[in-house]
């Protein structure tokens, strides 16, 4: 397997796109470090369905699980400065770092408030920047490469009115990852974007009990459906790989054709 014997810590992880990603990367033979904020229960969901897959595991040396759940809010600094701390407490060391978790509030510009504006940057992107930060410093103590991959959006490149703060910070997270790109190559550390489309998890819970909005949305997506956690997942156990050790810098899109997407009617 693709990831034995590595430790990755995805944020996040309690539902939707998060759960999808660690459960890829335990298929791939990964040790998980799941987190939530406030969904105690999906973290236990996810955990479990990793336990199932790691029932497989048959070297004498395998711990007890391969996964391990972390309470942490990804918008204030020091929380997240623990949780890598926990994480690497845990298994010993971690490997991989995926910048999953993320909100959106909608509003329009001129009503956004200034708390919702920071509850949206906080988590998106200066949780992202502590996150990767802490997880570097843990790489260059211990003198070894590693992987981060943060989970974007298509608004990273698509303007979504309503969704101010959100773009700004996905556009935030592509710079990131540009500029780190450049500074931690020396290192040996990757970094790469993996920018979904409309996923069906609950971050799209509205849009998918509202018939015309979806009907409108699955107009502009080419595959004509909306994706699964798990057309992400596979994208970034492979990032995660040795296979992909000379990419970096890079955003990646699953969204079936969304952003490309221009016709006249
Ligand atoms: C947003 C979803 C949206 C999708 C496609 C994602 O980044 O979180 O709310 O449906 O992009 O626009």
């Amino acid at each position: 397997m693709k990831l034995e014997g590595k430790v990755a810590l995805v944020t996040g992880s309690s539902q939707g796109i998060g759960q999808g990603i660690v459960l890829g990367l335990a298929q791939a033979g990964a040790n998980v470090v799941i987190n939530y904020r406030s969904h105690p229960e999906g973290a236990e969901d996810t955990l479990a369905k990793v336990e199932a897959i790691g029932g497989n595991c048959h070297i004498a040396q395998c711990p007890k699980s391969h996964g391990y759940t972390v309470q942490a809010d990804l918008g204030s600094v020091d929380e997240v400065r623990q949780l890598i701390a926990e994480s690497i407490n845990h298994f010993g060391k971690l490997d991989i770092l995926v910048n999953n978790a993320g909100i959106e509030k909608h509003a329009p510009f001129w009503d956004v408030t200034e708390a919702d504006y920071d509850a949206v940057m906080n988590v998106n992107l200066k949780g992202v920047f502590f996150a990767t930060q802490a997880f570097v410093q843990h790489l260059i103590e211990t003198k070894r490469t590693g992987k981060i991959i943060n989970i974007s959006s298509v608004h990273e490149e698509l303007p979504f009115p309503n969704f101010t703060a959100y773009c700004a910070s996905k556009g935030g997270m592509k710079m990131l990852a540009r500029n780190l790109a450049v500074e931690l190559g020396a290192l040996g550390i990757t970094i790469n974007n993996v920018a979904p489309g409309a996923i069906e998890t609950p971050i799209n819970t509205k849009l998918l009990n509202d018939p015309e909005k979806l009907g409108a949305l699955l107009k502009n997506i080419p595959l004509g459906r909306l994706g699964q956690p798990q057309d992400v997942a596979s994208l970034v156990a492979f990032l995660a790989s040795d296979d992909a050790d000379y990419i970096t810098g890079s955003t990646f899109f699953v969204d079936g054709g969304l952003l490309w997407n221009y016709q006249e009617q």
